[in-house]
């Protein structure tokens, strides 16, 4: 089994112990659509893409787990520090791209490294891309704009 197949494994079994419908139907599009945005703008960047794929698949679990998403990236690459730990699927090197990834997640208005700003951005384009007809949040407005350049839409 591919080690993103075995992460999606673990995720999926958390996110089916939400009991709402709604949120869990909305969590697993949310982690899923993130995870595909992550691996389509690593890949056009030139990063690792399965890496950028593994992260947005835990970056808002903290969130979803907890029910709040206060301080959500911070606690979230702490949780993704030991699921990753437990399932034993990563590298220290690759641990730490991830954690990184996470914890930096919803820092929108500042750049970080590539790897963070790949999470930003596939976070971004779902939100906004989930449903154009929605208004996009004004701290993901000058990121669309450059994702839409980048990918000449
Ligand atoms: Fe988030
Ligand atoms: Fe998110």
């Amino acid at each position: 089994m591919s080690r993103l197949k075995e992460l999606r494994k673990y995720v999926d079994r958390e996110l089916n112990k939400i009991t709402d419908e709604d949120k869990r139907n909305s969590a697993f599009v949310h982690l899923y659509g993130v995870s595909l945005a992550a691996t389509l703008i690593a890949k056009k960047r030139g990063l690792d893409s399965e890496l950028a794929s593994m992260a947005a698949m835990m970056h808002d679990l903290h969130a979803y787990e907890s029910g709040s998403y206060d301080d959500h990236a911070h606690k979230g690459a702490e949780l993704a520090r030991t699921i990753l730990t437990e399932l034993n699927l990563t590298d220290d090197k690759e641990t730490e791209i991830i954690c990184s990834a996470i914890y930096h997640h919803d820092d929108k208005l500042v750049t970080d490294s590539p790897m963070d700003e790949v999470l930003k951005d596939a976070d971004a384009m779902h939100h906004i891309m989930n449903d154009l007809s929605k208004p996009i949040k004004e701290k993901e407005q000058a990121r669309y704009k450059n994702l839409c350049k980048e990918f000449g839409l």
